[in-house]
């Protein structure tokens, strides 16, 4: 004997759906939102600056801005791509962490940790404006 049709879960679903489609066209922001959301973004671009800069604490004291000064030639655009040093398609972070294990001689960082984070921000600042280029060497 055939079964009847529960269509329940696909009719929840869908109107969890159109809820969600809804509060995100919903989400209202005024200029004093938009003015508090560049200040902290340039707080985590400044920290990540620091950081750059020597900021990092570990003990060899060699600091990224050493080989990347400003950090050129990092080219975040060029992300994710084909990483000789790992032998696979990375993103930014992991290259990152090679040059903190490797130059830096110190623990790799959580791919969410504030500290990479801002790293990321900083050098991608540093290169604002630069098309997108993923995959290039
Ligand atoms: C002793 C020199 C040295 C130091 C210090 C150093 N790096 Fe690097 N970095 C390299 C080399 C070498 C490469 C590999 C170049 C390549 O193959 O693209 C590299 C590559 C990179 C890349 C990718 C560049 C690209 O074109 O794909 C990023 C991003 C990067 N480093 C960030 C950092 C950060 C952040 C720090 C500090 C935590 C740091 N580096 C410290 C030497 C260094």
């Amino acid at each position: 004997m055939m079964s009847k049709t529960n269509y329940r879960p696909a009719l929840f679903l869908l109107l969890g759906l159109t809820g969600a489609i809804q509060s995100v066209q919903a989400d209202e922001f005024s200029d004093q939102d938009l003015e508090r959301w560049q200040m902290e973004y340039q707080t985590v671009v400044d920290e990540g600056s620091i950081l750059f800069h020597g900021g990092l604490g570990n003990s060899n004291t060699v600091s990224c801005d050493q080989c990347h000064p400003n950090a050129a030639n990092t080219h975040p655009e060029t992300y994710p791509k084909f990483q000789q040093q790992l032998g696979r398609v990375i993103a930014l972070w992991e290259m990152i962490n090679w040059c903190l294990l490797n130059p830096l001689e110190t623990a790799p960082l959580a791919a969410d940790d504030p500290k990479m984070i801002a790293l990321q921000a900083y050098i991608a600042e540093e290169r604002k404006g630069v098309a997108l280029d993923p995959g290039k060497h």
